[in-house]
């Protein structure tokens, strides 16, 4: 499974891109306007992202149909050469995720709940599918199960002739809440998991690492002395 943080504040993507196991990036618009971005300013900051990683950068359309989202996706796309679209999973969207394929833009379908949503993304020729696990655990539903359905059903099937350049569609656990949930992402086999950097950083600690690496340097010490 590769590790995409999923935010837009650029300390934290430097940060998290020097750690030396960052794949990508995934913005959506509340990301966007959390760090205080202004709608003249998103170009460049994309841009600046597109910088700081070594690999794809999903950045979101808010148009509403299918040609205002190709012509949003088209402006976005020619941001930097490692843009990936993000497009909501609603039928203008699919529509539009068929358009930017053919053109060769890869696209990330977001806000993904369910199995039938998943499939149609990938025959509409989505690089990426984000199924949300925690929105679904919000409103008292089990978001793990349904991203495991989503994993299982997308693995049935050969999607490479519908996606770009002939690439197999990959899974992005999206909405995670806790290094629980990328855990069971990665046992489920999700191609990616795109986690929050506080996130992220539980998922590098465990007190018996700390611990452990406490005793290590005590006893270190006392063989300096010896
Ligand atoms: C996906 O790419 C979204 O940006 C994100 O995972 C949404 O997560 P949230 O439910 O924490 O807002």
């Amino acid at each position: 499974m590769k590790f995409f943080l999923d935010t837009a504040d650029l300390a934290e993507i430097e940060e998290a891109a020097s750690w030396g196991a960052l794949a990508g990036v995934t913005t959506n618009p509340s990301l966007y306007a959390r760090v205080g971005g202004k709608l003249a300013d998103f170009p460049k900051h994309i841009a600046r992202i597109c910088e700081l990683v070594d690999g794809p950068v999903s950045a979101e359309t808010v148009a509403m149909t299918r040609d205002e989202i190709v012509r949003d996706g088209r402006e976005l796309a020619a941001i930097a050469p490692n843009v990936v679209v993000k497009v909501p999973t609603m039928v203008e969207g699919l529509a539009a995720t068929r358009v930017l394929a053919d053109e060769g833009i890869p696209v990330n379908m977001t806000l993904c709940f369910t199995v039938p949503q998943a499939v149609l993304a990938a025959r509409a020729g989505a690089r990426y599918i984000s199924p949300f696990v925690g929105r679904f655990d919000d409103i008292s539903e089990d978001g793990l199960a349904q991203l495991d359905d989503v994993v299982t059903a997308i693995g049935n099937y050969d999607f490479t002739a519908d996606t770009v350049n002939g690439e197999q569609v990959e899974i992005i656990a999206a909405s995670i809440r806790s290094a629980n949930h990328v855990a069971q992402a990665a046992l489920m086999g999700a191609d990616i998991a795109t986690v929050p950097f506080g996130i992220l950083k539980k998922c590098v600690q465990h007190p018996l690492t700390d611990r452990g690496l406490e005793a290590f340097l005590k006893d270190w010490e006392k063989v300096q002395n010896a």
